[in-house]
This record gives C-alpha cells, structure tokens and sequence, in this order.
C-alpha cells in the first residue's frame, strides 16, 4: 500500500491534503479531479458521530471528500425513539450540525424500516388505525424536527422482497401495504420541500425486484403520492454482474425519479472466508467494480443524478467488517485506494 504523508494545511483540517508517494497508479490514469468532492456526482458518505467527535483522520477526510453526510445509524428509529412519542436527537443533531458548518446536505435514513426497531415498537399491540397513528406521529416528530436541515430521507427502506412481493414486516402485517403510500404522505404532510426517497437493495441482480419497486413509483406517481426519488443501495461485491449495475438505475431512471446510489459498497470477501488475506489483484479488481458503477450512475440523465453514496469511508468502519473485507475506497490509515480512484477517473 502506497504511504500517503498528511500535511494540514493553515486552513485545518478542511484544508488537509495528501502528500503521496505516488498516489496515482499510472501516470495516464491522472484523475481530471483530485478528490471525491470535485467529482461530477454529489459524493457522500453514512457517517458515525462518534468517529466525527473523536477521530481527526475520519472527520478530516469526510470534510475532503464528501458533499452529503446519511447517518449510518443515528437517524434511526431505534436510535431516536426510546418511547412513543419520546426522542433523543443528540446524535442525528451532530450530524447535521456537522455537515452544516462544512456546507454538506444531509440525507435522512430511514423513517420506516423493519430493522431498528425500538423495543416499544416491536412490542405495540394495536389494530390498523394504531398502527398507522403510531406511523403518522413517529414520521410527523422526525420530519419537523428535521425540518430545513435535511435535504432528502430515505421514507421507507427495504419494502419488498428479491421476488418483488411486499415483505413481512410490522407495518406491512398490521396496516398492509399502504403504510408506504401513507408513510410518503406523512412526510410530505410534514415537510413540503424535503426530497423523499423509496430506497433498497438488491434491484441489480433481482429484475423482478427492481419492477416491482419501478412499478410502485409509477403507481405513486399516477396517484399523485409523493415520491421524488429512488435510492438504490448497490452493496455489491466483486463477483457481482457489472451489466446489473447498468439496468437497474436506467430503470430506476426510466421512472422519471431522482435516482440516488444510497449505500455503495464493493465487498471483496462476498462468501466470508476467516482466512481470507488482501492482495493487490483484488485491489484492482474493485477498482474496475467502483468505476463501473459510476459510469452506470453517469449514464442516467444530470437532473436525475441525486448522488453516490459510500456505506462508510474507510475499510475499518463497515458494518462488513467483522468478516475480514475492505469494501470501501479508503483503507484502514485513510489512504486512498485504487477503488478511489476508479471513483474519480473520467
Ligand atoms: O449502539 C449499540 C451499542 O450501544 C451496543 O453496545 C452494540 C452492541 O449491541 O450495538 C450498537 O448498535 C448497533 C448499531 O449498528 C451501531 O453500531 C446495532 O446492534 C447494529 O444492529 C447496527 O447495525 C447497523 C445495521 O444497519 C442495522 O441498523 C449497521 O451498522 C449499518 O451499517 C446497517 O446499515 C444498513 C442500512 O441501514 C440499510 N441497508 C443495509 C445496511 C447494511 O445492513
């Protein structure tokens, strides 16, 4: 791995820049741009407060680099909601606060999902109309406190399953399935400006997922249910099928919506070997599975491009991790890895 000298500059650490040995693989592979934050795409990455607090490398480098901060976790509902109708913004508020005083926009993850789930949600007995009242004032809380100082929220994740039906969750089994109609319509209610998004994974290698999903927005869109986006997760690996990346987001462009790379990652240990060791063939091979997603993502029209957003920044901060993996364009000392600059060449 090629050292890489940091000098802060007198600017801080907002003005931090590397000082590489030769941070650039080839000579002709020079990136037109030298980092994330010049890219022709809004870059971004889910984010971890405490990391932001504490560690200079982490903060530094997301000021370099990223123009949109997602919470990885502090916006979720386990993460904000002890009780209903109690909430503890301490965190979430951090991340806002942050990307704030480094000119970053926020993107919201997630109002209605069926993982985080407080303790007092999993445990509600209630009939439909509970249900959706317990949905209408958790999404109502969240969505004016938020308020102008979110640009977008992911309002509901990981509705459906790989085969395209609704998946069994919570809301799905006491309301039905128009707890994602009614969720949308909530946030709306709540905030008229902020960008609201259906987000999931899988739409690249599951085409039956992936109409499912283009079919709902459509629907939403014929009805007049806000949407204004799609968040396609693409965590991905360097085994997946490089054509899927493509089809997936036209498709998801195809609907007219903001299409949005909302969780990126690229795992290079997909079947979690224990043994598994990093050598620099593999480095490559994840270079060529980044750069190819952000050609996918440059295909779809320029007002329809929302963003590429990293599922972390750097290698020892994924939720992969407790596998050995390096899934993400920075290594473990923040250096910047080929896969970055498969990112950043044109
Ligand atoms: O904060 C608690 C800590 O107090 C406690 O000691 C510790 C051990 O129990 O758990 C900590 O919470 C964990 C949290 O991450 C913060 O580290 C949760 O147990 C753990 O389940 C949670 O995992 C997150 C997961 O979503 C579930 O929310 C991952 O970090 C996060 O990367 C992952 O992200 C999801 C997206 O939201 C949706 N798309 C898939 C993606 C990957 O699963």
């Amino acid at each position: 791995m090629k050292k890489c000298f940091k000098i802060f500059t007198a600017a801080g650490i907002a003005g931090s820049m590397f000082l590489c040995c030769s941070s650039v693989e080839n000579p002709e592979d020079t990136p037109k741009v030298s980092t994330l934050k010049e890219a022709p795409y809004v870059s971004g990455c889910a984010v971890v407060p405490s990391l932001l607090r504490t560690n200079l490398d982490y903060s530094a480098t997301v000021v370099r680099e990223m123009r949109s901060l997602t919470a990885e976790n502090a916006m979720k509902m386990d993460a904000i909601s002890a009780g209903k109708g109690q909430y503890n913004w301490t965190d979430a508020d951090y991340i806002v606060d942050f990307a704030r005083k480094n000119g970053m926009r926020v993107h919201g993850h997630t109002f209605v999902w069926h993982q985080a789930l407080p303790s007092w949600v999993k445990e509600f007995k209630g009939n439909r109309d509970e249900w959706i009242a317990l949905l209408k004032e958790y999404v109502t809380d969240v969505a004016t406190h938020f308020r102008g100082n979110i640009a977008s929220w992911d309002v509901v994740n990981e509705a459906f399953n790989d085969d395209g039906t609704y998946r069994s969750t919570p809301w799905y089994d006491n309301i039905g399935p128009e707890y994602i109609e009614l969720a949308f319509k909530f946030a709306r209610e709540a905030d008229p400006d902020v960008l609201l998004f259906y987000n999931d994974y899988g739409m690249e290698y599951s085409k039956a997922k992936s109409d499912a999903i283009c079919a709902m927005a459509e629907d939403f869109k014929t009805r007049n249910i806000p949407i204004d986006g799609i968040g396609l997760q693409m965590h991905v690996n360097v085994n997946s099928q490089i054509e899927g990346f493509f089809s997936s987001i036209n498709a998801a462009a195809e609907t007219g919506l903001l299409v949005h790379v909302s969780e990126l990652d690229v795992a290079l240990n997909p079947s979690k070997d224990e043994n598994m060791t990093l050598t620099e063939t593999m480095l490559q091979k994840q270079k060529i599975v980044y750069k190819s997603m952000v050609e996918a993502f440059m295909s779809v029209p320029a007002a329809q491009r929302y963003g590429i957003t990293l599922w972390g920044l750097d290698d020892s901060h994924s939720w992969l991790t407790p596998n050995p993996d390096w899934p993400l364009p920075f290594d473990a000392d923040f250096n910047r890895k080929p896969a970055y600059f498969g990112m950043i060449e044109q």
